[in-house]
């Protein structure tokens, strides 16, 4: 069977004619989404017509709406692609529409707005979540939800299982689910897709790719930013609601799926989704052993001084929120069985690096050791930013005439360096490209969705129950000590 991007077999994907971004002036539009529609724009690759209609709150004139847009873009990473004539150009799809998601009729504007024609209209929602409800709810209402549209959320969807339900129902009302994509940027990195290349586009891996080989699996994600101001957001969400549930449980779906049927939607996402229900449960007594949460106190990043968490402007002072927690998780089906899968995320961290590390079990049996010489075992390290690298490490004979002496010799592979001529692109380009092109491939499904936070509800009652509080790690460390005995405990550590 060839494989098919569109929700149905050997379905043309619906054109659409205009994108409508909700939450047009807020600081995700301003960043990454005007700046990845105008590389789409300038590559050719948006749709002939295809109107943009910011949307927010505030009435804001077209004009000065277009010179923010064309603000934002120069400012942004994409900054360098920037030029006066393509502007032009772009700026002519760009209207600006004031919308109240809550009053009776609080979308006639937009509908007046939408030029009429042939073709679907995407709405994106780079808002809060408590606003999905209410904005697919007046969509649907106002009749500009129809079967050629499509809706486009970001995380988080909810806070918990019970809030994703509601979420993805009051969605469910108005669209069915093949018009629902939920974005998690990761899967639009570059890195992430690379993941599937290496395991499903080359043969020697698999083999090793078990339980038989492996010995554990790190996922760690550390950024050396803090709060960064998002009190309203962050403070309650904490690192393993922002970035476990969501980024860290899709590498290790990654990471651990079994090989796809092909690079299908329903295949990639059946296989994600299974890993997901694999995971072992967290119970009040294993959060005490398999957890640990961290909060950074002050400490130095770049160098510099800077405050705890608790110091920040705005900061709740008795807050327990965790902006660091290292996981031992555990996949319970037969390729991972007794392999655990150390995850690791938090804010302040030494360095920025996003990695994973496939640890392997040691040879067998040292031929080497009767002249002194140990072995390591062998890992595979993918880093998938700042750098995308991949290193395999291997034993090798020093040269010498001497006796046989064996150290550890890195097999390098730049990404960055190898593919050097293409433009690094922002995640939002592929991840827009996609929803034109009706391709939900990598974006989340509803039970992707209401499985992952099935799991990290497991969690968050053990630490309720268990009376976890956060350990206090000082900025620019890789978090509290706790984090080190949870892999040592084992014989194993973090690759640092
Ligand atoms: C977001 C989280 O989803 O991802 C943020 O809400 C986090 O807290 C960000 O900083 C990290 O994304 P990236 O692409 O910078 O690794």
């Amino acid at each position: 069977m060839s494989p098919s991007y569109s929700s149905a077999a050997g379905e043309v994907p619906a054109p659409c004619r205009a994108l409508v971004l909700f939450g047009a002036t807020g600081d995700l539009a301003r960043r990454m989404l005007w700046p990845s529609l105008y590389a789409l724009h300038c590559d050719g690759l948006l749709p002939e017509p295809f109107q943009l209609v910011g949307a927010a709150t505030k009435p804001i004139p077209d004009a000065e709406f277009i010179a923010r847009v064309h603000d934002a873009i120069r400012a942004s990473a994409n900054g360098s692609l920037f030029n006066e004539q393509a502007f032009e150009a772009f700026a002519k799809r760009i209207r600006y529409v004031a919308v109240d998601a809550a009053a009776e009729d609080g979308f006639a504007p937009l509908r007046a707005t939408l030029a009429p024609g042939a073709g679907g209209v995407i709405y994106y929602l780079s808002t809060g979540p408590e606003h999905f409800g209410p904005i697919s709810a007046q969509l649907g209402r106002s009749g500009l939800a129809d079967a050629m549209s499509r809706i486009v959320v970001e995380k988080p969807i909810g806070t918990d299982t019970g809030t994703a339900l509601q979420v993805n129902e009051t969605m469910g009302s108005a669209f069915a689910e093949r018009q629902v994509f939920r974005i998690d940027h990761y899967l639009g990195k570059e890195a992430v897709q690379n993941l599937l290349a290496l395991r499903f586009g080359n043969a020697i891996f698999e083999p090793l790719w078990n339980s038989t080989a492996i010995d554990y699996v790190q996922i760690t994600v550390a950024e050396t930013v803090g709060i960064e101001g998002r009190w309203g957001y962050y403070d309650g969400v904490g690192a393993l609601r922002d970035m476990v549930q969501s980024h860290v449980l899709q590498l290790l779906c990654l990471v651990a799926m079994e090989p796809p049927a092909g690079f299908t939607p329903s295949a990639v996402r059946n296989e994600k989704v299974k890993v997901l229900w694999s995971l072992r449960p967290m119970t009040r007594e294993s959060v005490l052993t398999h957890t640990v949460r961290g909060q950074y106190a002050a400490g130095f990043s770049g160098g510099k001084p800077v405050p705890g968490y608790l110091e920040e402007a705005g900061a709740r002072p008795a807050s327990d929120n965790e902006s660091f927690v290292a996981l031992r998780a555990e996949v319970d089906n037969w390729r991972w069985a007794g392999v655990p899968f150390y995850l690791r995320t938090g804010k302040r961290m030494q360095e920025r690096s996003s990695e994973i590390v496939i640890q392997f079990k040691p040879a067998p049996f040292n031929i080497f050791a009767g002249i002194g010489q140990n072995l390591a075992a062998n890992m595979l390290l993918i880093k998938l930013q700042p750098n995308e690298t991949i290193t395999l490490s291997l034993m090798h004979k020093k040269p010498g005439l001497n006796e046989v002496r064996l150290g550890e010799v890195p097999l390098n592979l730049s990404l960055d360096d190898a593919f050097a001529a293409s433009r690094k692109r922002i995640a939002y380009e592929r991840m827009l490209l996609d929803v034109l092109r009706d391709n939900p491939a990598l974006f989340v499904r509803r039970d992707e969705v209401e499985a992952s936070w099935q799991w990290i509800d497991g969690i968050v009652h053990g630490w309720q129950a268990a009376g976890q509080k956060v350990k206090p790690y000082p900025a620019g460390s890789w978090g509290p000590t706790a984090a080190v005995a949870l892999t040592e405990r084992h014989g194993h550590s973090w690759h640092e």
